[in-house]
């Protein structure tokens, strides 16, 4: 009896029809994702899942999925949405598909600091609504990139593709916090690694680039807001969770701060009472990151890699157990 394998949304054809060749594969085909139950209702007797990083992977979902599930394939870098530890317990291997978007997550959080740093969002709802009446020597000001200070939080693989853009597009100094010292980064973009506080109260402009997890959860909040200068703009594009987005939005209202660019909101979608949606100095993007032809393709081949390898009991490409 062949494999059976749920891949709870649909994604690029270049992945789904190599599982097809080789298990019998269920897609879900409705935009909106099946809810807990529903997931766990489908999954049952799987022995590979596709996941999206808006469905939640947990303790409840492998009892009712049922001992034979060999792998969980998360179609995105990230994989907060997954408990790993558990699912590593239960000798279930998680995937993840990392590298293929860093360029193109990396392209948008450049163009979330330009759009927030020279108030696009004002800009194009001001045409939109049809109120450009004039030429405005003084309106729509925003603030200069080339040789301010960046800083990056979270010196990984994107971070440091938005670092290198930066510094080599606009001749920006690079500050950034890590687990650990990153010496090629150091010397490849003039780099320096240096304590959160530090960071927040040099930069001009701050990417954040960090995984979320129990550390970074809210490392984002008023006392954070308080340390960054007035003209500051703030860019994430890794998760919304990240910042405490109550204060971010009394953050830039009150002129705490210049502009935010958010490729990721908490939750996802932004609900319709927030804040947020109200400030004309806080761009907001639909968690498009990773979107782009090649990114979403490649990611889809390593997806299914990853779950054919998984299935076959194989180490797969990109795992994210602890070894
Ligand atoms: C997108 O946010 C991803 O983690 O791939």
């Amino acid at each position: 009896m062949s494999d059976r394998v749920f891949v709870t949304r649909s994604i690029p054809e270049s992945g789904l029809a190599r599982i097809r060749e080789q298990a019998d594969c269920n897609v879900w085909p409705e935009q909106l994702p099946p809810d807990a139950s529903r997931l766990a209702e489908i999954s049952a007797g799987c022995t590979g899942i596709v996941t999206l990083l808006s469905d939640r992977i947990d303790a409840a979902f492998f009892d009712a999925v049922g001992p034979q599930l060999k792998v969980v394939s998360n179609f995105a870098v990230g994989y907060n949405n997954i408990d790993v530890a558990e699912a590593t317990r239960r000798g279930i291997a998680v995937g993840n598909t990392p590298d293929v978007l860093t360029d193109a997550t990396a392209d948008v959080a450049v163009g979330l600091l330009l759009a927030a740093a020279r108030c696009f969002r004002e800009g194009i709802e001001n045409v939109a609504q049809l109120a450009w009446k004039t030429w405005e020597p003084m309106g729509f000001i925003g603030q200069d990139l080339a040789g301010k200070t960046l800083g990056i939080v979270g010196m990984g693989r994107i971070g440091a593709a938005t670092a290198a853009r930066l510094r080599h597009g606009w001749n920006m100094d690079v500050v950034y916090t890590s687990r650990s010292p990153k010496p090629e980064v150091d010397d490849q973009l003039q780099a320096r690694r240096v304590e959160l506080n530090e960071l927040l109260q040099i930069s001009d402009f701050i990417s954040v680039h960090t995984d979320l997890n129990p550390q970074t959860e809210r490392l984002f909040d008023a006392a954070a807001f308080d340390r960054m200068k007035s003209t500051s703009v703030l860019v994430n594009t890794s998760r919304g969770g990240v910042l405490d987005q109550a204060a971010l939005a009394a953050a830039l209202a009150n002129g705490q701060i210049f502009a935010a660019g958010l490729d990721v909101t908490d939750p996802e979608p932004l609900p319709s009472d927030s804040e947020l949606h109200e400030l004309p100095n806080c761009v907001i993007l639909p968690h498009i990151g990773s979107g782009t032809v090649a990114a979403r393709d490649a990611m889809a081949q390593i997806a299914a890699d990853n779950v054919l390898l998984g299935m076959a009991g194989k180490p797969l490409r990109h795992p994210v157990n602890p070894s």
